[in-house]
């Protein structure tokens, strides 16, 4: 571990002489011990709590923070989804044959500690939640709303930002093959067709699953400096994250209404920094 930090700090001396400097207020965050909510339900998604979380731990390597994961109670929530109602009007499909992966979660929406970044990932899991009436994601939404510096969505996840009301009159875009059901929920919201990831004030919604990692490189770029250690984390795992929000080549795919036609459909990605 000491090994891999000192080849990682060797990089970061590399890189940032290549790239500009951060400002005041990034250097500030470098110091400032944030405390992170990661929200969990059964039948997450996996990677867009995985995601974001891989270039969280690298990062809190040398900037300070804590990550709490928050659900309706703590211990293992399991990826798997609970029987769900696939077609309308249709008894719930049980799911029990998908393999799953449990994470822990560390505190209930009654016990988190005091947050200053939120993230909601997305997830089959959603769907349930809205067919039980389930609000309490919101309800913390709803709690937290002011506290928050940031309040991060993941894919579906910007279902409980829409239905928190927090998205009003705000832009957001989400998971494009969910597009028209994610439509539904929330008033006066400037849903984006064409976004790789959006940010509006404190609010950052991505587009699906993958499309959080690029989310959290932007995230992150903007609240420490993207130059030095960021740039360096993106190298040591191997991930060359899309840095233009338009890139959107799955809004054409899944035939989101009002869809940029004109973009590449091919990637344009490079190693972060170069
Ligand atoms: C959720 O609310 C709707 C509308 O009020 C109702 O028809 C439905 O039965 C409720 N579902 C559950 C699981 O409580
Ligand atoms: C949207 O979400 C579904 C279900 O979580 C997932 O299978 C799919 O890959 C996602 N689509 C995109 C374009 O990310
Ligand atoms: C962190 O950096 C951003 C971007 O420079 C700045 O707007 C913000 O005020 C800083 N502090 C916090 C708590 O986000």
């Amino acid at each position: 571990m000491r090994l891999s930090i000192n080849i990682l700090l060797l990089a970061t001396a590399h890189l940032a002489a290549a790239t500009g400097n951060p400002t005041k207020k990034q250097l500030e965050n470098r110091t400032k011990p944030f405390s992170i909510g990661i929200v969990l339900f059964p039948g997450f998604e996996p990677l867009d709590v995985i995601g974001p979380f891989e270039i969280l731990q690298s990062v809190s390597a040398y900037y300070p923070m804590t990550v709490s994961f928050i659900a309706s109670q703590t211990g293992p929530i399991s990826s798997r989804s609970p029987p769900h109602v696939m077609v309308p009007g249709e008894p719930p499909v049980n799911l029990d044959h998908l393999i799953a992966v449990s994470l822990h979660a560390t505190h209930t929406f009654s016990t988190a500690p005091k947050l200053n970044i939120l993230l909601i990932p997305g997830g089959m899991g959603n769907m349930v939640l809205v067919e039980n009436n389930d609000t309490s994601i919101e309800t913390f939404i709803n709690q937290r709303y002011d506290e928050l510096d940031y309040l991060l969505s993941v894919c579906t996840g910007s279902v409980s930002l829409a239905r928190s009301g927090v998205l009003k009159r705000r832009r957001a875009t989400t998971n494009k093959s969910f597009w028209a059901w994610v439509g539904q929920f929330g008033e006066k919201i400037k849903w984006v067709p064409t976004a790789r990831w959006t940010q509006d004030g404190k609010i950052w919604t991505s587009s699906g699953v993958a499309a959080g990692m690029d989310m959290t490189y932007a995230f992150l770029s903007k609240l420490y400096g993207a130059q030095g250690v960021l740039n360096s984390i993106m190298s040591a795992i191997e991930y060359a994250p899309h840095t233009d929000p338009s890139w959107d080549p799955f809004s054409v795919v899944w035939d989101v209404p009002g869809a940029s036609q004109g973009g590449s459909l091919e990637s344009c990605v490079k190693p972060a920094g170069w």
